[in-house]
């Protein structure tokens, strides 16, 4: 059997000339837990070209949702930018990945921190039952340059608060911090430094990070990454792995392709 699938693109929506996100059919024999990531991508002259994408829909979906990037000389995102409906996309058949609540110990608060397409697999984490079955509280942060790359904002403040099943949970449960470092906003400057001054704790009306209790997820840039485990490490955090559960752990945001 072929390690992908051909799907059909269902629908494309661009938030700006650098950010867009799209839809597919999904495979029936398809599994992922969500979190996940898979290789996708087109067919080129006929050999396949793949990178590494978080899956942004929940594994109960029976679409397939994902968030990319436009890079104008990039080998695939270069193609895959002019995507329509009716197009199609290949689709590894085995996601995998880090960033599951099952390799975190268990915990009261989950922090996802994500800068750009890092908010992809946080958005199926944040449709996950089990999510808010094993924390009380989930603190989910987007830090963008541009406030129209605040992608899913109006999902997460709107949509899905009102959602037929998960609203009560995500009302109760979900606080959402979005964080604009180009332009004004209601919340600027980095994540990084929002949480080393304090001020998203602040702004949030919750107590600062806590090792006993907090665990953490983090999705993005590589510098992004490294300077969130020094300051976790920093704290006393251990970072999870698929063979050991910790207090946080790390995915690449797969952004430059
Ligand atoms: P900044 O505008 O100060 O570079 P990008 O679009 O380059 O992936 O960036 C997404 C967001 O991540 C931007 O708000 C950017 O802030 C921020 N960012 C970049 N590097 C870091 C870092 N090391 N730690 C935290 N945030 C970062």
């Amino acid at each position: 059997m072929s390690a992908f699938n051909e799907e059909r693109v269902l629908s494309v929506h661009h938030w700006t000339d650098r950010l867009f996100t799209f839809t597919t059919t999904r495979d029936a024999s398809l599994r992922f837990s969500n979190g996940h990531f898979t290789m996708i991508g087109l067919k080129v002259n006929g050999k396949p070209l793949l990178r590494a994408y978080s899956i942004v829909s929940a594994n109960y979906e029976d679409h397939l949702e994902f968030l990319s990037i436009k890079v104008p000389d990039g080998p695939l995102t270069s193609r895959l930018q002019h995507i329509q409906p009716g197009d199609t996309i290949i689709v590894g058949r085995k996601p995998t990945g880090t960033l599951l609540t099952d390799y975190l110990l268990p915990g009261k608060r989950l922090f996802l921190l994500s800068t750009g397409t890092g908010l992809a697999p946080f958005m199926s984490i944040v449709r996950d039952p089990e999510t808010y079955e094993k924390f009380a509280q989930v603190i989910l942060v987007h830090g963008v340059r541009q406030v129209d790359e605040l992608a899913y904002h109006d999902m997460l403040v709107e949509h899905l608060p009102a959602h037929e099943f998960l609203g009560e949970m995500v009302s109760s449960q979900l606080r959402y911090y979005p964080t604009v470092t180009r332009e004004p906003y209601k919340h600027m400057g980095r994540v990084t430094d929002l949480m080393e001054s304090g001020k998203m704790f602040e702004d949030l009306g919750i107590p600062p990070l806590d090792r006993e209790q907090d665990r953490v997820m983090i999705c993005g840039s590589p510098a992004m990454l490294k300077d969130l485990k020094h300051m976790l490490e920093g704290r006393g955090f251990v970072e999870g792995n698929t063979s050991k559960p910790g207090d946080f752990v790390i995915e690449r945001a797969f952004a430059e392709q």
